[in-house]
């Protein structure tokens, strides 16, 4: 059913679980993600870059292949189709293409712009029954292009972001995009105390989900942290899952060249990945 992110994030947030993002590149993809929410009673994010909605031939046409797909799969669990880091031009078109959730990403712009944009872009979300992410504070890594540095984001700048009617926003609070180097110092808790308290209630959203450890997820959301982001992990489940195929010579048996056959252990991997990241989060049995 499709919705937009407000009341699965307020519930998730009064709750304390988090609501999984998973980002999408294909088909394939996407029915994974759907069919496990609807197996799992699970809410959920699907997440579109703008790379992956372009390698799938645009904006729209992501919004209407997942539109038809959770109407004929008879998907009754809530889920919102989100534009993830989203520039200014990036917005406008998910706003068209019949998204039902953007994020706008002005975090590497000076604050007073970034306040500007966010302003804008949240009246024209609500416009559309939309729901509006912002961010503060880069994410590091990278991901589909879009390069952060990895700030600490500033609390009394999340707190005046927050205060233009957001629904929920992502704080840098030392995560990265992509797998997480062996030096990494974990989340700044403090820093999302600060946040959260400041922030009252608002659901906070935790990017670069791949690879954290399971103690740090649960204390995030026991700190407000309502939504979480997963990309990496289902592509390296995914390719893992296929290079075994390939590996093992079962495209050469048979009909196993087909690709309804070499893509089905990918996409058992990633409905595994995804089952395994509701159950962390805690979002399973909740729709
Ligand atoms: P990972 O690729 O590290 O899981 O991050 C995903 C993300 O934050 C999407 O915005």
């Amino acid at each position: 059913m499709f919705v937009n992110a407000k009341e699965m994030l307020q519930k998730a947030a009064k709750e304390r679980y988090a609501v999984a993002q998973i980002n999408v590149n294909n088909l394939e993809w996407t029915k994974a993600a759907l069919t496990t929410a609807q197996e799992q009673k699970s809410p959920i994010i699907l997440g579109v870059t703008g790379g992956a909605a372009k390698y799938m031939g645009g904006f729209a046409v992501v919004a209407a292949m997942a539109r038809a797909m959770d109407k004929s799969l008879g998907i009754t669990v809530p889920v919102a189709i989100h534009l993830d880091h989203g520039s200014y031009d990036e917005c406008l078109a998910c706003i068209d293409a019949g998204f039902t959730s953007i994020m706008f990403d002005g975090s590497h712009f000076p604050f007073d712009e970034n306040v500007a944009k966010t302003k804008e872009m949240i009246a024209l979300a609500h416009k559309n029954n939309m729901t509006l992410e912002a961010e503060v504070g880069a994410i590091g890594g990278e991901e589909d292009g879009v390069v952060g540095n990895g700030d600490v984001a500033d609390p009394a700048e999340c707190k005046a972001i927050a205060d233009l009617g957001v629904d929920f926003l992502a704080a840098g609070i030392g995560n990265i995009h992509g797998v997480y180097p062996d030096n990494w110092t974990g989340l700044d808790f403090g820093i999302l105390t600060e946040i959260s308290k400041l922030t009252g209630g608002l659901p906070l959203v935790l990017h670069g989900g791949t690879g954290i450890p399971v103690e740090m997820i649960q204390k995030a959301i026991s700190l407000g942290v309502a939504k979480i982001n997963v990309n990496t992990e289902c592509q390296l489940a995914f390719a893992a899952a296929t290079r075994k195929y390939i590996e093992d010579g079962k495209d050469k048996q048979g009909k196993g060249f087909d690709p309804r056959k070499l893509l089905a252990p990918g996409a058992d991997a990633i409905k595994a990945s995804v089952k395994e990241k509701f159950e962390l989060f805690g979002s399973a049995g909740k729709a």
